[in-house]
C-alpha cells in the first residue's frame, strides 16, 4: 500500500487570509478556496497523514534544489514581497529531517543538485505558511518544504518530484503531497493595481488554457496535459516555472497517472493570476 495518501494542487495567495479578517475589504471574498483548504486537511487528518510535503513555488532559489530539514518550523511571518498583506503571521510545525533528507539523497543518486538544511533560521516562506495554516494550524503533522529554483528545466524538477516519491515509499510516514502555487501567473502591473485586481485575471488568453487544463484534469487527459505542461509554464506565466505542478505530476507518476481529479472550489483570479485546489486521488 502506497504511502502517498493524498496529492493536491493548492493556492498560497494572501487574499486567502484577508478574506478571514472582518473588516478587510476582502471579508469573505475567498470563502470557497478557504472551505477547499480545510476539507484537504480534514481528509489529511482522517488518513492519518504524518508529514505533509510542500512543493512551495513562493521560496524562490536562485541555485540548485532546497528543502527545509529543520526538526521544528517556527517563527512569526512578515512576507517581504507583501508586508501589508501578510505580518506577524505565528507558525509552530514539526519538520520531518529525516524525509527530507531522504528525498534530498535520492535526488542527489539522480544528479540532482540539490542540499537539505538543518539551519533554525531557516523560515519557511508563504507557499508553504498559508496551506499549513488551514490543512496543519496546530502542527499535528510534520512537514517538509521544498523550493523552487528559477534556473532549471522540467526534467530536473521531474527528478526531484520522482526522488520524491520513492523517498515516501520507503519511510515509515503517510504523506501528504502538496503543490503549492497558481496555475497561470501574470499579475497586474503597478499602475492598475486597484480593487478590481482581486477579481480579475490579467490575460484573458490565461484564463482560456487555465480552464482548458481544468478540464483535461476533470477528464483524467494527464498526458495531453503532461505533454503540453513546458509550453504551459511559459506562455501561462509560471509561477516558480509551474514546478510545483512538475513535481506533482513527477510524484504522481506523469503521464502514467489515472487517477481522479477532484475540484474543490471555483477557479478564481487573484491578482492576475489564476487559481484552485484541487485534490489528485491516489489509490
Ligand atoms: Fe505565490
Amino acid at each position: 500500500m502506497s504511502k502517498l495518501v493524498l496529492a493536491a494542487k493548492v493556492s498560497h495567495v494572501p487574499s486567502l487570509m484577508l478574506s478571514e479578517i472582518s473588516d478587510s475589504p476582502l471579508h469573505s471574498a475567498r470563502a470557497g478556496a478557504v472551505t477547499a483548504l480545510r476539507e484537504l486537511g480534514r481528509r489529511a487528518r482522517i488518513r492519518e497523514v504524518t508529514t505533509f510535503v510542500v512543493f512551495d513555488t513562493h521560496w524562490l532559489s536562485n541555485f540548485g534544489y532546497h528543502i527545509n530539514a529543520n526538526t521544528q518550523h517556527r517563527g512569526s511571518f512578515t512576507s517581504h514581497e507583501a508586508p501589508h498583506m501578510i505580518q506577524d503571521l505565528r507558525y509552530d510545525l514539526p519538520g520531518d529531517p529525516a524525509l527530507a533528507q531522504a528525498i534530498a539523497a535520492e535526488a542527489q543518486g539522480h544528479g540532482l543538485n540539490v542540499l537539505a538544511h538543518q539551519v533554525p533560521s531557516l523560515g519557511l516562506e508563504y507557499g508553504t505558511i498559508v496551506p499549513m495554516h488551514y490543512l496543519n494550524p496546530d502542527g499535528w503533522a510534520k512537514v517538509v518544504s521544498i523550493a523552487s529554483p528559477l534556473f532549471t528545466s522540467i526534467e530536473e524538477s521531474r527528478i526531484l518530484g520522482e526522488a520524491t516519491r520513492r523517498a515516501i515509499e520507503a519511510s515509515d510516514e503517510r504523506v501528504a503531497i502538496l503543490a503549492s502555487g497558481s496555475l497561470s501567473h501574470r499579475l497586474w502591473p503597478n499602475k492598475d493595481l486597484g480593487p478590481d485586481a482581486w477579481t480579475t485575471i490579467a490575460s484573458e488568453f490565461n484564463r482560456q488554457v487555465d480552464l482548458r487544463v481544468l478540464e483535461l484534469w476533470q477528464a483524467r487527459r494527464y498526458r495531453e496535459f503532461t505533454a503540453m505542461l513546458p509550453d504551459y509554464a511559459v506562455k501561462c506565466n509560471g509561477e516558480g516555472g509551474m514546478a510545483d505542478t512538475v513535481m506533482l505530476f513527477a510524484a504522481l507518476g506523469w503521464d502514467d497517472y489515472t487517477g481522479e481529479a477532484e475540484q474543490l472550489c471555483d477557479y478564481f483570479p487573484s491578482s492576475g493570476s489564476g487559481q484552485v485546489n484541487v485534490e489528485f486521488h491516489v489509490s
